[in-house]
């Protein structure tokens, strides 16, 4: 396999560099097949960010079909406040169906969230970045103590890299604090998503997330009814290696 650059030094030496700086490397090396991943929550920042960078970035969002309404409008509001489309991709209808026919709608409650999560978001990820070349998240590691500490700026993708095509996943974002992300999307004004005005913070899908109290870390809004250790969905399977 070869690799357009050393990841391992190029983590070390963007490490403490800007999510911009970041993602202009990231740009300098992959150009368009560079895929912005918007889950239509604080995520924007990284969104807005690439696109003044950018006005030709390439953005998709995996629609579950569980997303809250909200979220919907949101997406709606980014893909005509930045006229760009946004390539909103569904899952296997005859997987879910098949799901659904044997286990209902609310499933995860009762086995997990492993199986749900795989059908409406993972096979349609897997499916989309078999087509592309490096994507990027908008993963920050104060988002899960538990989970996302030691996220990198830039990693091979351990989850959907396969032996004949490597796969770049860029963290840009992955050393802003909470904080600095509110402040970026108040100064400049861009557009969020409403929820975060009814106390939440971290937003998946409607049954999986919940509103946190003063204090609680936002990681406890999602699944709450499962492990801290294994709060992923698949999307970040990497950050879960050595966790089980
Ligand atoms: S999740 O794995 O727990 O759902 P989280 O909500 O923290 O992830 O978001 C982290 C990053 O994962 C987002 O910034 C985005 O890049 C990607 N992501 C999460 N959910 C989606 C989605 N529905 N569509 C596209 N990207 C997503
Ligand atoms: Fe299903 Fe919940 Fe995962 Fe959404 S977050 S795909 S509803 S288990």
């Amino acid at each position: 396999m070869s690799h357009p650059f050393d990841i391992a030094e190029v983590a070390a030496t963007y490490a403490n560099k800007s999510p911009q700086d970041i993602l202009k490397l990231a740009f300098e090396h992959f150009g368009n097949d560079l895929w912005i991943s918007f889950s239509g929550a604080e995520d924007v920042v990284l969104l807005d960010m690439a696109w003044k960078l950018n006005k030709e970035v390439k953005v998709f969002s995996l629609d579950t079909g569980r997303l809250h309404p909200e979220t919907y409008r949101f997406i709606e509001q980014v893909r005509e406040h930045y006229g760009i489309p946004i390539e909103v991709l569904s899952p296997d209808a005859r997987l879910l169906e098949a799901l659904v026919k044997e286990k209902g709608l609310f499933s995860f409650y009762k086995d997990g969230h492993g199986e749900c999560c795989g059908i409406r978001k993972i096979e349609p990820l897997k499916r989309k970045l078999s087509t592309v070349r490096a994507w990027a998240t908008g993963q920050r590691r104060d988002q899960s103590p538990g989970t996302r500490s030691q996220v990198a700026v830039v990693e091979l993708d351990g989850a959907f890299s396969t032996p004949d095509k490597p796969l770049y996943k860029f963290n840009p974002l992955s050393s802003m604090s909470s904080d600095e992300v509110w402040a970026y999307i108040r100064m400049l004004e861009i557009p969020y998503n409403s929820l975060h005005e009814r106390g939440y913070i971290s937003i998946g899908c409607e049954p999986c997330t919940r509103p946190v109290l003063p204090n609680q870390h936002e990681r406890e809004g999602r699944w709450w009814w499962e492990e801290a250790t294994q709060k992923e969905c698949g999307l970040h399977a990497g950050n879960l290696i050595g966790k089980a």
